[in-house]
C-alpha cells in the first residue's frame, strides 16, 4: 500500500481559508452599497492572510458548523480592521500587507480609516445574528468587546505606540495587541463546544493568550530576519519599537519562545483538542510567514 503523507499544517490552513473565505466575502459584500468603501473592504480581506484565528475557533469548536464559521468570520473581520489601521502612516506607516499594497496605499488614508471603522459593526452584526441562545450570544459579545477594546487589542496598540522598556509592560503589550483576539478566537470556539459555564472555556482563553505571546514574538523575529517576499509585509521597519527581540536579541527571544512553548504544551493537554493544537503550536514557533 502506498505510504500516505499527512498534510502539513500550512496545507490545513489553506483548506480552512478555502471554506471560510467565501462566507467572509459574502458578509463584506453586504456591508455597504458604497462602491469605493466596498472595494476597500474587499481589498483588506485579500492576499496572503493565514486565517489562523478562524482556524483556532473551528478547532476549539470541534465543528465546521455554519455558526462556527460565522463566528470565525466575525473575528477575522476585526483582525482585518486592526491591520488596516495598524498600517496607516500615523501608526506603523506600512505600505505592504499580505503581499498587496496596504489599504491606505491602494485607496487613501480617510478611506482606510472608514473601512476599518465599517468592519467593527459588521463583526457585531454577524455575532448578533448567530443561531445561538440569546444568553450565549450576550456572553460572546461581552467577551469580544473586552478582547478588542481599550483593555484589549486597542489598549495593546496604544502601548505599542507609546512603549515602555519595562519587561512586564512589553509582555502586557503583546498579550493585549495580539493575544487578546487570539485568545477570544479559542474561547469562542470552546463556548460553542462546551457552553459558557464549562471550565474548558477559561483553559481555551488562557491557551490563546499564551499562544498570542508566542505569535507576536515570532512576528517580531520575522520582522528582523524574514523577507517581505515571505511575510507579505515590510521587514526591518521596527527600529523604533520595543519588543522582546529588541530587548533580548534574536537568541534571547528564541530561548524565551522555548520556555513559553513548554508551558503551552502542558496547557494544551488540559484541552480536549490537544492533538490538533500541537501542530498549531509547531507552526507558530517555526513559521516563516
Ligand atoms: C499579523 O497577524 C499581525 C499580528 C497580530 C502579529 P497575522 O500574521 O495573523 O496576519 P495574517 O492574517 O496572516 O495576514
Ligand atoms: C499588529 O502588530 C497588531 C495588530 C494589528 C493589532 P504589528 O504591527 O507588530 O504587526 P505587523 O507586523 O504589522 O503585522
Ligand atoms: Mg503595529
Ligand atoms: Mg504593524
Amino acid at each position: 500500500m502506498p505510504k500516505m503523507s499527512l498534510p502539513s499544517f500550512s496545507q490545513i490552513l489553506v483548506e480552512t481559508k478555502k471554506f471560510v473565505e467565501p462566507r467572509l466575502h459574502a458578509f463584506v459584500r453586504q456591508a455597504t452599497t458604497h462602491g469605493r468603501l466596498s472595494d476597500a473592504l474587499l481589498h483588506s480581506t485579500r492576499g496572503s492572510g493565514k486565517y489562523i484565528r478562524p482556524h483556532l475557533t473551528l478547532t476549539f469548536a470541534q465543528s465546521t458548523s455554519q455558526t462556527a464559521i460565522d463566528l470565525g468570520c466575525a473575528i477575522e473581520l476585526v483582525h482585518c480592521y486592526s491591520l488596516i489601521h495598524d498600517d496607516l502612516p500615523c501608526m506603523d506607516n506600512a505600505d505592504l500587507r499580505r503581499g498587496l499594497p496596504s489599504v491606505w496605499k491602494a485607496f487613501d488614508e480617510a478611506t482606510a480609516v472608514l473601512a476599518g471603522d465599517a468592519l467593527i459593526p459588521l463583526a457585531y452584526d454577524i455575532l448578533a445574528k448567530l443561531t445561538l441562545p440569546a444568553d450565549t450570544k450576550i456572553e460572546l459579545i461581552a467577551e469580544f468587546s473586552q478582547a478588542i477594546g481599550g483593555n484589549g487589542l486597542v489598549g495593546g496598540q496604544m502601548m505599542d505606540l507609546f512603549p515602555s522598556k519595562n519587561l512586564n509592560d512589553i509582555e502586557q503589550m503583546q498579550l493585549l495587541k495580539t493575544g487578546a483576539l487570539l485568545s477570544f478566537s479559542c474561547l469562542a470556539g470552546a463556548i460553542l463546544a462546551h457552553g459558557v459555564k464549562s471550565p474548558q472555556v477559561r483553559i481555551a482563553q488562557d491557551f490563546g493568550a499564551k499562544l498570542g505571546l508566542i505569535y507576536q514574538i515570532t512576528d517580531d523575529l520575522l520582522s528582523v530576519r524574514g523577507t517581505s517576499e515571505q511575510t507579505g509585509k515590510p521587514v526591518q521597519n521596527d527600529d523604533d519599537k520595543i519588543t522582546f527581540v529588541s530587548v533580548f536579541g534574536v537568541e534571547g527571544a528564541q530561548q524565551l519562545l522555548l520556555d513559553l512553548s513548554a508551558d503551552l504544551a502542558v496547557l494544551s493537554q488540559q484541552t480536549q483538542v490537544d492533538h490538533q493544537l500541537q501542530p498549531i503550536l509547531d507552526f507558530v514557533l517555526h513559521r516563516s510567514y
